[in-house]
């Protein structure tokens, strides 16, 4: 079990997560909050709404220091390591930022972006999340992706020498991909990873290109049963590698798991700033969930005008704050503290319906009162998911 100390807290932590909202090209299977604007971003305009955004929601939560901090996107590797340097900045003026936080970017493996990586370190970045995708230059291809696997691992390898931490993520269950050509792709990737590698398997997201060409029958994607094999086959291939799975998709050796990814999962709390972020704050009426205009242009026109692009800004009820702990804590393998849960939700999950699913293999109960999903719980999560709520 990861060890709660990994984020201070038991009540799950508190993190920033800050949101680039701009690509260099849509990847024709990604559903994110994403633009491509050729015409140029204005970037200085866009770096003083962030923190003035930043302002606007630290008079928001109750304050404390952040623990973690993520640039996610779209690609936070088109900013200028100077724009990264006035985020983390403000974040640290406005809560404190510990000597030990986590400071993690994505970045994409092509060479321009590889040439800003010293400077995102000189900025306070100290982990690093390469989107790699594939070690296979005719699946990048396809992915529609803009580097091939050469810089991919030119990039990788420079990070290793720049950052103190870095993973990188796959997608896998790809047209074509069969178990063999998986194997060996994985055992390149642990051989090339540090600590900590994400492994996704390729969703079809509804409006994407992907999802038009599947549809008329021009992408043909693994089948159930295949999808499941190779889910098993990363499993059992990182456990032995030392890379057990902490999450659904993500993988680390003991000690090396996101700390920013646990706090969402461990029903922490988290400040969400940038165009379409999320949040959940705690104030002194409970817990709100926020969600910030996901347009970047109009997200900007409303910072500059109030101070803040938020859309949703409403409280959560108890049980729903019990209910995404269930949902996003059956995600780890450490599972979810039941007294915890039992204490937000003001009743405890009932035993027959903890004691139906461990019977069919789903669940388990792990020492200190947590529930855990099994193996193969974790491949069916959604359905556990609502057995569990029933
Ligand atoms: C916000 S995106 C990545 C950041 C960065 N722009 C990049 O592409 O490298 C986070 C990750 O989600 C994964 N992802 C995005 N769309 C996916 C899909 N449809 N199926 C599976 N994984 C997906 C990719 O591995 C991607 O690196
Ligand atoms: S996968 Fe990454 S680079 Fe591609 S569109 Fe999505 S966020 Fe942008």
């Amino acid at each position: 079990m990861i060890s709660n100390s990994a984020t201070g807290a038991a009540d799950g932590g508190f993190g920033v997560y800050v949101h680039w909202p701009f690509c260099a090209a849509k990847c024709p299977y990604c559903d994110f909050n994403s633009h491509v604007r050729h015409g140029g971003v204005d970037e200085p305009r866009f770096a003083a709404a962030l923190v003035r955004e930043l302002e606007t929601m630290a008079t928001m939560t109750a304050c404390r220091p952040a623990e973690t901090v993520f640039f996610g996107g779209g690609t936070p590797s088109l900013m200028s390591p100077g724009t990264v340097a006035a985020v983390i900045e403000a974040i640290d003026r406005l809560w404190g930022l510990p000597a030990g936080a986590e400071i993690t970017l994505e970045a994409n493996p092509t060479s321009v972006e590889a040439e800003k990586f010293a400077g995102y370190r000189s900025a306070g970045v100290n982990r690093l999340s390469l989107g790699v995708q594939a070690l296979d230059d005719a699946a990048l291809a396809t992915l529609g992706r803009r580097h091939s696997v050469a810089e991919a691992i030119a990039a990788i390898e420079l990070a290793r020498s720049v950052f103190p931490r870095l993973s990188f993520d796959l997608i896998y269950a790809r047209p074509g991909q069969t178990l063999a050509a998986w194997e060996a792709e994985l055992r390149r990737a642990i051989g090339l990873a540090a600590d900590h590698l994400s492994l996704y398997q390729l969703t079809i997201e509804e409006g994407t290109p992907f999802a038009a060409r599947h549809a008329a029958g021009r992408l043909a994607i693994p089948d159930e049963d295949l999808g499941a094999d190779l889910y098993e086959l990363t499993q059992t291939v990182c456990e032995a590698e030392g890379l057990p799975a902490y999450e659904v998709s993500n993988h680390a050796r003991p000690g090396a798991e996101c700390r920013h990814n646990l706090v969402y999962w461990r029903g922490g709390a988290y400040v969400g700033a940038g165009a379409g972020a999320h949040g959940r704050l705690t104030g002194p009426d409970g817990r709100r969930a926020t969600a910030t205009e996901r347009n970047p242009e109009r997200w900007l026109a409303l910072v500059e005008a109030q101070g803040h692009g938020l859309v949703v800004d409403e409280p959560v009820a108890p049980v729903e704050v019990a209910d995404e702990l269930l949902l996003m804590g059956m995600r780890l393998s450490e599972g979810v503290d039941l007294v915890r849960h039992a204490g937000i939700a003001g009743s405890p999950v009932p035993a027959e319906r903890i004691a139906d699913l461990a019977g069919e293999g789903l669940v388990a109960l792990l020492p200190g009162g947590r529930l855990a999903a099994t193996r193969r719980g974790r491949m069916v999560l959604n359905s556990l998911l609502a057995a569990l709520a029933a």
